[in-house]
């Protein structure tokens, strides 16, 4: 007998096939039962128990099973009479692998966001979670194949640093033995090193901010993507950082359009987004724009979520670059405009309706003594950040990349309320467990 997906079961029409799973919901009509089966596949399957086409053993398992219980069902595939694209088994036997208990705690009824976060385990089973999952698995491999496509050298950063990258507030501090670490807040520093010696390189990992704020879009444990590239400029990031949103949205649409439709999201809205043709914005632009339609906005200020979801709206449906920062709000590693240097060099990708920051980046400082007075500048410890300045000691040219939080872009994509459900197991200031 052959054993298939339930996402197969379009390959198997008229066949007698073995599907193994669980019951995700189940009920009865007069003289047929009901099992709509999961297995992980995107979609579920109607599975028909009629005392006739099945054995009298299995019709009368049908009645005692309960919800998640695993089974083993065999039967016959068959295109649902009225719904174009949906499919059915005749069930010819039903086998019994663990019956569930039946205080199976997600029911089909409406549960609160804490009650399923604490449940997050068993939350992952259900229909949207397993759509997400999909789409997040797939945006990985899209961001895969766009650097390896493009001579990008993949290079793991450690977790385990000395030292900071994106200011001391939101370290994680650990004891390493004799000495304290800190939990990457980002693998940047290492991803220059991997541009001097690659040419071009990108670091693919978990980084960690101890961020004290419930929000909908911070994590304290995320997952960044961080290009870096040698003989860089800012419009050249710019550049790079639309086509492989572009590209993400492009593979998104063409994989997992089942995903998108079970998330209720909006396609025609992607479907534009990857056209590409994302605005490019100067910071102080920004402030203008902002003072224009109703926000007191101070020069020099940093954007905080109301004015990013303000400026993301003011240009529909596509993220917006916004550029030049006043350096003063950027990391001490920013290469300042040449022609006034108020700014860093800095560009972020602001997505529209709230979602938010999806990439922050920019070009680096390169001149050693510059970088050197920096460093002191930000009170940072020089002894730790020596290896760093030695690539501004030998050979050191131009350069830059960005980061893109895998979540906050799964979140967009997705089109979700909430950053917690875009990885299976979310750390937040009050979530640690399961
Ligand atoms: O803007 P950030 O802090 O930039 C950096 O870390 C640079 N070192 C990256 C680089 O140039 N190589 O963070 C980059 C991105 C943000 O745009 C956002 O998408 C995401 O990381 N991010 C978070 N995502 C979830 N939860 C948080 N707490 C996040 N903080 C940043
Ligand atoms: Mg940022």
């Amino acid at each position: 007998m052959k054993t298939i997906r339930i996402s197969e079961a379009k390959n198997f029409v008229g066949e007698t096939v073995q599907l193994k799973g669980w019951v995700y919901n189940h009920r009865s009509s007069g003289k047929v039962r009901f099992i709509e089966l999961r297995d992980g596949s995107t979609e579920t399957i109607q599975c028909v128990v009629f005392n006739g086409t099945c054995d009298e053993a299995s019709f009368n398992l049908s009645a005692e099973i309960t919800q998640e219980s695993a089974m083993i069902i065999t039967g016959l595939v068959k295109a649902h009479p009225k719904k174009e694209g949906v499919y059915e088994l005749d069930v010819h036997k039903l086998e019994l692998i663990q019956k569930a208990e039946a205080n199976y705690p997600i029911s089909h009824k409406e549960h609160g966001p804490e009650f399923l976060m604490q449940n997050r385990h068993l939350w992952l089973r259900t229909p949207r979670q397993v759509a997400i999952a999909r789409t997040r698995a797939s945006i990985i491999k899209s961001i895969r194949d766009f650097f390896d496509s493009r001579d990008f050298v993949l290079m793991d950063a450690p977790i385990l640093t000395p030292s900071a990258c994106e200011g001391t507030s939101t370290l994680f501090e650990t004891e390493y033995f004799e000495e304290k670490a800190y939990l990457s807040q980002s693998g940047q520093l290492y991803g220059e090193v991997g541009a001097m010696a690659f040419g071009r390189t990108y670091v693919f990992g978990p980084t960690f901010r101890a961020e004290k704020s419930k929000t909908r879009k911070h994590l304290t444990e995320f997952w960044m993507v961080e290009p870096e590239i040698a003989y860089w400029s800012l419009e050249e990031n710019m550049t790079l950082g639309e086509e492989f949103v572009v590209q993400i949205m492009k593979d998104v649409l063409s994989r997992n359009k089942k995903e998108l439709t079970i998330l209720q999201r909006d396609i025609p809205t992607l479907e534009k987004i990857a056209e590409g043709g994302f605005p490019r914005v100067h910071y102080n632009d920004c402030v203008e724009m902002l003072n224009k339609n109703g926000h007191t906005f101070k020069w020099g200020d940093d954007f905080g979520a109301p004015e990013e979801t303000k400026i993301g709206n003011l240009f529909g449906d596509k993220p917006v670059w916004i550029h030049h920062f006043p350096k003063d709000i950027k990391s001490f590693y920013f290469k300042k405009d040449a022609e006034d240097p108020r700014y860093a060099l800095g560009c972020d990708l602001i997505a529209p309706h709230g979602w938010g920051e999806i990439i922050g980046g920019g070009i680096r400082e390169e001149n050693y003594e510059t970088l050197k007075n920096a460093i002191v500048e930000h009170k940072l410890n020089l002894e730790d950040y020596q290896w760093y300045l030695d690539l501004r000691a030998y050979g050191s040219v131009p350069h830059g990349g960005f980061g893109l939080g895998l979540e906050r872009a799964v979140s967009w994509v997705c089109g979700l309320e909430h950053i917690r459900e875009t990885i299976a197991f979310p750390r937040m200031l009050n979530y640690l467990r399961p």
